[in-house]
């Protein structure tokens, strides 16, 4: 597929439950495409990163004032690291790409995301960075809110113990010392926040397309979306 077919600002929009491997698709499908890719849930994991370096964040409180102060004072960007060929994010120009996945942050990443303060903002700097580009984006309310206009919707899930195991070895991996139980925890709960918070729950978007990975693998959910997206933009 050439991406000469698409309008030059066409957006995919992939939202769905934690771990199911949204940014993995999302990455190989921004390169496949060479479009740009941004992780939106990085973006929400760097305020939270921030917020519990300054003691603003506590089990379920926030400290709204404190944060809005913190969020004013915060630079996000991303920035392409060309040895690991991946997008890292930065905050106030110091790479947080590995700390943000830590479990002290995505246990208090539904807090911070719950915050309307947080969502408008995030949701603006979304919007700046993705003007005049061709834009691979992964989250929980990219196709409802970000850009309900979005070109193509994907919304993604899998079985809870499936997503809970991958991520389980993908912490291993790295070296975590973590329990499965932990991580299904974790899931679950974040899961349980981000459907049901009053800000921009997460939903699937009227003309998403649901894509449920449980019994695939990563190469057979990136075939499926390039055949959606020859069906959507067939070549002339
Ligand atoms: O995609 P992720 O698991 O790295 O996202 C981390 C958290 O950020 C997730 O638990 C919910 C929140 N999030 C959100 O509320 N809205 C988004 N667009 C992306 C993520």
């Amino acid at each position: 597929m050439s991406p000469k077919k698409f309008s030059p600002h066409i957006i995919i929009a992939i939202d769905g439950h934690s771990s199911c491997g949204k940014s993995t698709l999302a990455r190989q499908l921004a390169r496949k495409l060479n479009f740009t890719y941004i992780d939106s849930g990085a973006m929400y994991r760097a305020v939270t990163l921030a917020a519990i370096r300054e003691n603003i964040v506590d089990g379920i409180e926030i400290d709204e004032l404190r944060l809005n102060i913190l969020l004013q004072g915060l630079t996000i960007k991303f920035a392409y690291n060309s040895s690991k060929l991946r997008q890292e994010i930065y905050i106030n120009n110091e790479n947080v790409e590995e700390e943000i996945r830590d479990i002290e942050v995505s246990d208090s990443v539904s807090i911070i995301s719950k915050s309307k303060m947080v969502r408008e903002n995030l949701v603006s700097l979304q919007r700046k960075m993705s003007k005049n580009k061709r834009i691979v984006m992964d989250g929980r309310d990219i196709g409802t809110v970000v850009f309900p206009e979005a070109e193509l919707k994907i919304f993604m899930t899998a079985n809870e113990e499936v997503r809970a195991q991958r991520r389980f070895m993908e912490m291993k991996e790295k070296g975590s010392d973590i329990k499965l139980e932990s991580v299904q925890k974790n899931i679950h709960y974040r899961d349980f926040i981000d459907q049901t918070r009053d800000e921009s729950p997460l939903r699937q978007a009227p003309d998403a397309i649901v894509l449920d990975n449980s019994e695939l693998t990563i190469e057979e959910s990136l075939n499926w979306v390039m055949n959606l997206l020859l069906e959507r933009f067939p070549v002339e």
